[in-house]
């Protein structure tokens, strides 16, 4: 696809749009459980937004963070089965899944070893780390996953500012079996400068696996909206992002 027709098909709505995007692993759609969607309009909001800009499946990723966000399984499901049944009766044409985002710390070990946690397409573990320090037990984290049978997946990486000085620790990852997901609002500076180059750099050596939204506000659908015919999206278009295989 041309960058001709992108521009074309957005205009008109077309499933097409976003091309291999319109799968998104990464949101926060369900309705005031995390510092997401406040209440269900918004989720309302946010989902016709995807829609509009021609998404056709969203799995919603829940932040799920020892004290500050105790999501449990249960909770998360059951919010989930509401705001889908909501969606559902209002005629709104799109698949939903559920999962959650992960926040790596020591109860985190303990979760998976119970297995009380929802991977995204059977066995894909979206996790995110802290954003002051680096974590001593990465490496620990995604070898225990892998060898449990789960796929890991680090949310965001371009924006953790100790891993700004290189890509070298995404190589890394990717060579101990986890995939690297990028946020696509990333790419238009809404996270500052650094983590922008950083996304680029991901995307230029190839390394970015999956493109997600992190969509916490319809404004972060707008952004993107906005950007969508910057290069980087044409390239990322062009690259080997597997959402489309989930
Ligand atoms: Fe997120």
């Amino acid at each position: 696809m041309g960058l001709f027709d992108f521009l074309k098909s957005s205009k008109n709505n077309t499933p097409a749009a976003i091309g291999n995007l319109r799968v998104d692993i990464h949101s926060h759609l369900i309705p005031g459980i995390d510092d997401g969607a406040p209440t269900v309009d918004h989720s309302i909001g946010m989902i016709r937004k995807f829609q509009e800009l021609g998404y056709q499946k969203l799995i919603m990723t829940p932040h799920v963070m020892s004290g500050v966000y105790d999501n449990s399984s249960e909770t998360i499901r059951t919010a989930f089965d509401e705001l889908k049944a909501t969606i559902q009766s209002l005629g709104i044409n799109m698949e939903l899944e559920v999962s959650a985002e992960y926040f790596l710390d020591e109860t985190l070990f303990e979760r998976i070893k119970s297995k009380d946690f929802i991977p995204f397409n059977g066995n894909h573990v979206l996790f995110e780390l802290s954003f002051r320090h680096e974590p001593q037990q990465l490496e620990d984290f995604v070898f225990l996953l892998c060898s449990s049978g789960y796929q890991p997946v680090i949310a965001h990486f371009e924006r953790y500012p100790y891993y700004h000085d290189s890509i070298e620790m995404a190589k890394r990852l990717k060579e101990l079996g986890c995939m690297i997901q990028v946020n696509l609002n990333s790419f238009t500076g809404h996270y500052g400068p650094g983590v922008k180059k950083q996304a680029l750099r991901l995307l230029k050596a190839n390394l970015i696996d999956i493109a997600g939204s992190d969509c916490h506000r319809i404004e972060h659908l707008q952004i993107l909206e906005s950007h969508l015919t910057d290069t980087a999206y044409h390239d990322l278009l062009q690259s080997n992002v597997k959402n489309t295989h989930f």
